[in-house]
């Protein structure tokens, strides 16, 4: 039908190895073309709206994606869950029905990953997912270009993750497996990568020769890490749960002396927003941090998606 044949973002996984390497060298050409001062002479999406359906909060996201949207000449309509019907007095099918009839693209920050998926079912535009519970393609995207950037290269390079196992990790894990990094995720005992995401991870692996090890151990991770990321250990939603989680992650904070035992020059990457829990001061803002580059090329990311799904209606720039 017309609607499946409809190009949607909702993770990583949904692209193929050079889908995600033209994503990440388009927005490294856009990024160089705004940097030099040379704004985009089309506005493709003139007269155009894009729909951000949000019902979590957002700094970066909403921010990228607003940029992002004017960059190509189209309106965003920021629709927060105050906002609009959904949830209140509307169900998330008619409202999709509904947003999609008069918008060209919907990026969406929701809480069930089911939710994405009821979107992409209903929607007669590209769905984004902007954030669920179980992937984060727009930050894995962006932190692909980051570490383009830093190391001039991705292939054989080693990312440890030390963290939760959810939404962020899910989509930067197999990104980097595509990006022929290998990526070494240390998460506390009981806590693990799901199935699913490690099976896709095994055949990604498999196609690039990039290694993907599970581990509970951070310094496991961290040894020769080029690359030490981490995330809150408290999500949006989980915030009941705080007492417990950060229980949980006592061991995993990243710290000045972990980050010995890495690569000689190691950076630290976060998708931001940051606590201290996770991560030291003198890390975060210490010699080895990337993450406001990082925050800054998530703009860059969006352009290249709204450019990819919405301006070339599903081609990927070769
Ligand atoms: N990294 C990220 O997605 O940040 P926001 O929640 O502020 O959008
Ligand atoms: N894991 C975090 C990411 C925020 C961008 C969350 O879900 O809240």
């Amino acid at each position: 039908s017309e609607l499946s044949a409809i190009r949607h973002l909702v993770s990583i996984s949904d692209l193929s190895t050079p889908e995600l390497r033209s994503l990440v060298s388009r927005a490294a050409y856009h990024k160089k073309l705004i940097k030099s001062g040379k704004a985009s002479t089309s506005l493709p999406l003139q007269g155009k709206t894009i729909a951000l359906l949000f019902t979590k909060r957002s700094t970066r996201t909403r921010i990228s994606t607003e940029g992002a949207a004017a960059y190509f000449g189209a309106h965003a309509m920021f629709l927060g869950k105050d906002d609009i019907q959904l949830g209140v007095n509307e169900c998330l099918y008619d409202t999709t029905k509904v947003i999609s009839s008069m918008t060209s693209c919907i990026f969406a920050r929701v809480n069930k990953h089911s939710d994405i998926q009821e979107l992409c079912r209903y929607s007669s535009v590209p769905i984004v997912n902007a954030l669920c519970d179980t992937y984060h393609p727009l930050q894995a995207i962006c932190d692909m270009l980051t570490i383009k950037e830093t190391f001039g290269n991705t292939k054989g390079l080693k990312l440890a993750w030390i963290g939760d196992a959810n939404n962020v990790i899910n989509d930067l894990a197999i990104a980097a497996l595509r990006m022929g990094i290998s990526v070494s995720v240390a998460t506390p005992q009981d806590v693990n990568i799901s199935e699913h995401v490690q099976k896709v991870a095994e055949e990604v692996s498999e196609e690039t020769h990039a290694h993907i090890e599970l581990t509970h151990d951070p310094k496991i991770a961290a040894a020769n890490a080029d690359i030490i990321v981490t995330d809150t250990f408290v999500s949006m939603g989980e915030e009941a749960q705080t007492k417990r989680k950060l229980a949980k992650f006592q061991d995993f904070q990243i710290t000045s002396s972990l980050g010995s035992i890495a690569a000689p020059g190691w950076k630290f990457m976060h998708c931001l927003p940051r606590h201290k829990f996770e991560v030291t001061d003198d890390v975060f803002y210490g010699k080895h941090s990337i993450v406001f580059p990082e925050a800054e090329n998530r703009l860059y990311a969006a352009i290249a998606v709204i450019e990819a799904l919405v301006v070339n209606k599903g081609k990927f720039i070769e």
